[in-house]
């Protein structure tokens, strides 16, 4: 893959989210979000490729990756009108089809192009699938951490202005300070929680929380921790002893991990 090569993809990319551009105000609204979003996972990838001393050449592809991650989401929403995978379609997988059905990736190498497809297709999986291939896997955790970031952006500026925000991002969730017990469970056990369990917007900021367990890089963490990402979540949630318990346990591994070399 060559300079040439990406810069093609991205304009591919800039002509694929215009085409998908509205005169409705709502929904223009949630295609920018993920116009956005996509540009700057893109950043937070090659960020952390840098800090972890990738070749120039595997920098093409994780830059790639970035920009294509969430190509899913713009026809996704186009036809069922919400971000909510389990009501609609993996996004990732429907991606991944949908840049083999454009043919975005045509002038790659096999291997190449097999590469940028897994990591788009398991950019969202619950857990990290075992790809038997160790670079596959080392493109999918970049990918998977420059995501989060980028989601914990979108949400601290949804924090800070509640209604300049796209109608998309809280996924249709009820506001309550109710939670359920099997998202503190998670976050008692230092695990991710599932957007199934998640009912109400409260569970959704302790699911958000959960994210850190699943970090692979201690650079994604000390952003995180340097963007404010985990502290204004953690502004925004009911105040008692139980929450105090878990919000501890994170903080401390937040710390430690962030002062992993
Ligand atoms: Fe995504």
């Amino acid at each position: 893959m060559t300079k040439n090569d990406l810069d093609l993809i991205k304009k591919w990319f800039s002509y694929y989210c215009r085409s998908h551009y509205s005169s409705i105000e709502e929904d223009q609204k949630n295609i920018a979000l993920k116009e956005l979003h996509s540009y700057n996972v893109c950043r937070n990838a090659i960020r952390i490729g840098k800090e972890i001393g990738l070749s120039e050449q595997a920098m093409l592809l994780v830059e790639v990756i970035g920009l294509l991650h969430d190509v899913g989401r713009f026809e996704q929403y186009a036809e069922y009108k919400t971000f909510r995978d389990s009501s609609s379609i993996n996004h990732g997988m429907f991606g991944a089809q949908e840049i083999t059905k454009k043919r975005v990736l045509q002038s790659l190498t096999p291997e190449e192009r097999d590469l940028i497809l897994d990591a788009v297709k398991y950019h969202n999986a619950f857990v990290i699938p075992d790809l038997k291939d160790e670079r596959k896997l080392l493109y999918l955790k970049i990918v998977r951490d420059a995501d989060k970031l980028d989601i914990w952006r979108v949400f601290k500026e949804y924090y800070l202005n509640p209604s300049g925000m796209a109608s998309a991002v809280n996924l249709g969730l009820p506001a309550s300070d109710n939670y359920s017990p099997d998202i503190i469970s998670c976050l008692r056990e230092k695990r991710i929680g599932k957007l199934s369990d998640a009912k109400t917007i409260t569970d959704f900021k302790l699911l958000q929380l959960s994210w850190v367990y699943d970090l692979n890089f201690s650079i994604s963490t000390r952003i995180a921790i340097e963007q404010g990402y985990i502290n204004i979540i953690e502004q925004q949630l009911p105040q008692n002893d139980e929450m105090k318990s878990v919000l501890e346990v994170l903080n401390a591994y937040l710390k430690e991990r962030a002062l992993v070399a």
